[in-house]
């Protein structure tokens, strides 16, 4: 049974480098046997700011969309960009509508995090921080993530990233994290 990996990258931007980093993740794990991967883009997900009267008359779409793709899937991969060493507030909005689920979705998925950013630092102070949320839901957040650093400079104009030793790098990475989400859902 193939393993299936939902994702997204959390960015609305045309353009975006988060979206380009998780195309080509995406790609990555098109090529390995046994895994099939749902994209998705954040857009299908946009949802109001959470309020709870908001919730008594009913979920929005958004987050019915995004609840449904994620019990949908074996495994998730989140690309987000970091806004302010910090998670971007429309993610972490996105979240606590999905927290309001009985169960919570994100229980025991397991999830890989990856961030670019044109920064040196490659986007790592904001995934810690977006372990945060994600743990407290429930999901096993993998312990390895990936941060692309100067990411405006880090693709070819075909979307490919330019370092073939970067791309091997996450193509390791990713099949650690398909071996890991294997080991905790048996697909
Ligand atoms: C509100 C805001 C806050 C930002 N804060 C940070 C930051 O703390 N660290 C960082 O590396 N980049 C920061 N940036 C720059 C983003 O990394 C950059 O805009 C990046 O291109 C966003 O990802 P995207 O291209 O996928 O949209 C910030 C950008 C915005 C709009």
């Amino acid at each position: 049974m193939a393993l299936k990996v939902m994702g997204f990258a959390a960015s609305l931007r045309q353009n975006s480098h988060n979206g380009k980093l998780f195309e080509v993740a995406a790609s990555l794990l098109d090529a390995m046997e046994g895994v099939e991967v749902d994209r998705r883009s954040f857009a299908e997900f946009e949802m109001p700011l959470y309020n709870q009267d908001l919730q008594e008359e009913g979920f929005p779409e958004g987050a019915e969309r995004m609840k449904a793709a994620v019990e949908a899937a074996d495994a998730l991969l989140l690309v987000t960009p970091e806004y302010n060493y910090s998670i971007p507030g429309n993610l972490k909005n996105a979240l606590d509508w999905l927290s309001r689920y009985r169960p919570g979705p994100l229980r025991d998925k397991p999830l890989l995090l990856m961030s670019a950013s044109p920064s040196m630092i490659g986007g790592n102070r904001g995934l810690w921080q977006t372990r945060i949320p994600l743990e407290s839901m429930g999901a096993v957040v993998s312990p390895r993530m990936f941060g692309l650093s100067m990411a405006h400079q880090a693709f070819e104009d075909d979307g490919s990233l330019k370092s073939a030793e970067l791309n091997e790098q996450l193509d390791g990475l990713l099949a650690d994290f398909v071996e890991f989400a294997r080991a905790l859902t048996r697909a």
